[in-house]
């Protein structure tokens, strides 16, 4: 049995740590606190069902099980092997161990790992009884010794795979933006559904498409098959369906919205209406093929979140600053009375767009130190020279 009620963590992208507490009340998390690259909560069974399903801007759920003695290695398998492991996780399911730890306590984590996962193994024999087996990929349940200096804690993934995969993403794209992140730039700016949204760079479609599926309030787990929970003893197969079909009846299928994706290149916009015909939001996304010279909005006011190629990833593209700066020239020419959000993984670039900054933010972009920054179009936002 796990002790109730449960320590819950849900990490997130750094700097969107308020973005996902308010989303987590909203889902109805009453008592939460917001920690370095996370909010962490005390719940039930059932929020960690909910929590899963729904977070947009959440990454894994952790539930913590219990407190672990790091004195050295010998102690930290002592304090795994008298957990009572056949009342936590169902023995036909797959694990496997991870260990991370703060500060340099242990030389070498991977063997910290060996040494949970032959607590597991030794409990099973000592016992005479069937083991689960060790998967290291893809297992059903991911166990995590998160050692931090002098104090370690055995946590487990609830998810499984991170939340940011919701299975709509099909083809293979050079550059795209995490899921996750999308979402919480969407919820972070306060994007107000009756604003027309632009993404003119639009890529495999990740910012329309979690644009449209908070529109129509489509879980973000919809999709998925698989969760780290289902593998729980406590896991309860009838409580998880009744929650999810709540889930899905909640969808709307009635709202109107204006939200524009384009791209130069055909194959990716040709890929985003694939993707948004899985997300379940094609008919809300108008998509065209367009280079952004000949980019204009269709609409007197509106907003643009937008991910450019910053030349790291995308190394084919020439010519990048000249890309930044006429993008710059068509906010300025051709969007007065907008707000713009650019998504970049190279800071110097966005110098190039040639307007004043209205807010800025460190963001981790891959490996990379990147930047959301927003402009207000406003008539003279154009910086001096
Ligand atoms: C970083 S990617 C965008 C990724 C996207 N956010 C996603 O999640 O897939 C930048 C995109 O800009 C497009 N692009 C490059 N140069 C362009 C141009 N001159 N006009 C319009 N789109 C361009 C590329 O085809 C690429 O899909």
């Amino acid at each position: 049995m796990i002790k109730t009620p449960f320590k819950l963590f849900l990490t997130c992208p750094r700097g969107f740590e308020t973005t996902c507490s308010q989303e987590l009340k909203l889902i109805g998390i009453t008592h939460r606190k917001l920690e370095d690259g996370g909010v962490s909560f005390s719940g039930d069974m059932n929020d960690v069902y909910k929590v899963n399903y729904l977070s947009r801007t959440g990454m894994i759920l952790w539930l913590e099980i219990d407190k672990i003695n790091v004195r050295n290695e010998n102690t930290i398998y002592e304090s795994l092997k008298i957990m009572k492991w056949n009342e936590l996780f169902k023995p036909d399911s797959t694990f496997s161990f991870n260990c991370i730890q703060k500060g340099n306590r242990f030389k070498n984590t991977h063997y910290i790992s060996l040494k949970g996962k032959d607590a597991i193994v030794d409990y099973y024999k000592d016992k005479n009884e069937t083991r689960p087996n060790v998967e290291k990929q893809n297992a059903d349940l991911n166990f995590l010794i998160l050692i931090d200096n002098h104090k370690g804690k055995l946590l487990i993934n609830t998810s499984g795979k991170p939340l940011y995969k919701r299975g709509y993403r099909t083809i293979r794209h050079d550059a795209p933006i995490n899921e996750t992140l999308a979402a919480c730039i969407l919820k972070s700016i306060d994007w107000n559904i009756d604003t027309p949204l632009y993404d003119p760079f639009c890529g495999s479609g990740t910012i329309p498409i979690e644009a449209g599926r908070i529109v129509k309030n489509i879980p973000s787990g919809i999709l998925r098959k698989k969760w780290g929970f289902q593998a729980l003893s406590e896991f309860d197969k009838n409580n998880w369906l009744e929650i999810k079909n709540n889930e899905d009846s909640k969808i709307i299928n009635t709202r109107s919205v204006n939200i524009f994706a384009s791209d130069n290149s055909n194959f990716c916009i040709q890929s985003s209406k694939i993707h948004s015909k899985h997300a379940g939001v094609l008919e809300l996304i108008k998509f065209r093929t367009t280079e952004i010279i000949d980019w204009i909005p269709f609409s007197e006011n509106g907003i643009i979140i937008t991910n450019p190629p910053y030349g790291i990833r995308l190394h084919k593209i020439q010519g990048i600053n000249k890309l930044y700066s006429d993008f710059g020239d068509i906010l300025k020419s051709k969007c007065e009375g907008f707000n713009a959000y650019i998504i970049c993984g190279n800071r110097d670039l966005i110098k190039k767009i040639g307007l004043k900054t209205s807010m800025k933010k460190p963001i981790r972009i891959g490996k990379l130190d990147g930047r959301l920054v927003g402009f207000e179009l406003y008539k003279g936002s154009r910086k001096n020279k």
